[in-house]
């Protein structure tokens, strides 16, 4: 049984002050008894300092990007093991707005994959497709392209730590959130890729999230679907209050 995983991807919102705002009012909720595992993505300047108050209400910090390379003279840039060091244990690699508004290609992402495990960081890879291809009909085709480059390099065994997103980027930030139903659909399809492509176990262990306009209010219905195992949330999940909402509706 796979249990539901909610993650903030905060983008690039909040201060260190309203980070610390966040944790105090989960604090003073009764988080601990959700059913749901929670990992909240700040910006790279908020990891270390949020990552105590997080662990005090179980929940886990993550970084939304790193790069590809273990150190070296990349100006700006932010490696594996510096995330590691500072109390994060997962990433996020290949969403959408790192794809479209940096240029991040699959084979790109598929190294910064490598390059996250090697330092023992756990992987939410983003697939999705634009609006286009949804009208024609090649959705399935697109995602399952996405998917075996992404993860050409990976083993059975590491596959463990992937988790994917499926975000159609029509539905990101836009409030057209897709229907639980068609979610479910091409959810279905990466889980059957999953078992052609790893095997039955992994495909079965393996939580795939659905990401685009979640909010309180549609939370339910995704994780009522069988193939949906939780949600990558965006700006419903900077207020503690609406990220609380969310988890509180998996039951
Ligand atoms: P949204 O963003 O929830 O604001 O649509 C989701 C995401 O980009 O991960």
């Amino acid at each position: 049984m796979r249990k539901q995983l909610i993650c903030a991807n905060w983008k690039m919102n909040h201060t260190l002050q309203d980070g610390i705002e966040f944790f105090e009012k989960i604090k003073s909720s009764d988080i601990e008894n959700s059913k749901a595992d929670a990992i909240v993505f700040p910006s790279f300047t908020l990891i270390q300092p949020l990552a105590k108050l997080a662990a005090e209400v179980g929940i886990t910090i993550g970084g939304q990007n790193i790069n590809e390379n273990e150190n070296g003279a990349f100006t700006g840039e932010i490696s594996a093991s510096m995330l590691t060091s500072c109390g994060a244990s997962s990433v996020i690699i290949g969403h959408s707005e790192r794809r479209d508004i940096y240029g991040e290609s699959d084979d790109l992402i598929s190294k910064k994959i490598i390059a996250a495990l090697k330092s023992n960081l756990k992987v939410i890879l983003c697939v999705g497709e634009h609006i286009e291809t949804r009208e024609d009909s090649k959705t399935a085709d697109f995602v399952r392209d996405q998917l075996t480059i992404c993860l050409a390099p990976i083993s059975d065994k590491t596959m463990e730590n992937i988790t994917i997103a499926y975000e159609p980027i029509w539905a990101i930030g836009t409030g057209l959130a897709s229907s639980k139903e068609d979610a479910e659909e091409i959810m279905a399809f990466i889980r059957n890729w999953l078992a052609d492509r790893f095997n039955a176990d992994i495909a079965e262990k393996t939580r795939i999230l659905y990401g685009g306009s979640v909010k309180p209010g549609n939370m339910a219905g995704y994780a009522e679907m069988e193939n949906i195992d939780g949600a990558l949330v965006g700006g419903a999940s900077l207020d503690a209050e609406s990220f609380l909402g969310i988890i509180n509706a998996i039951d």
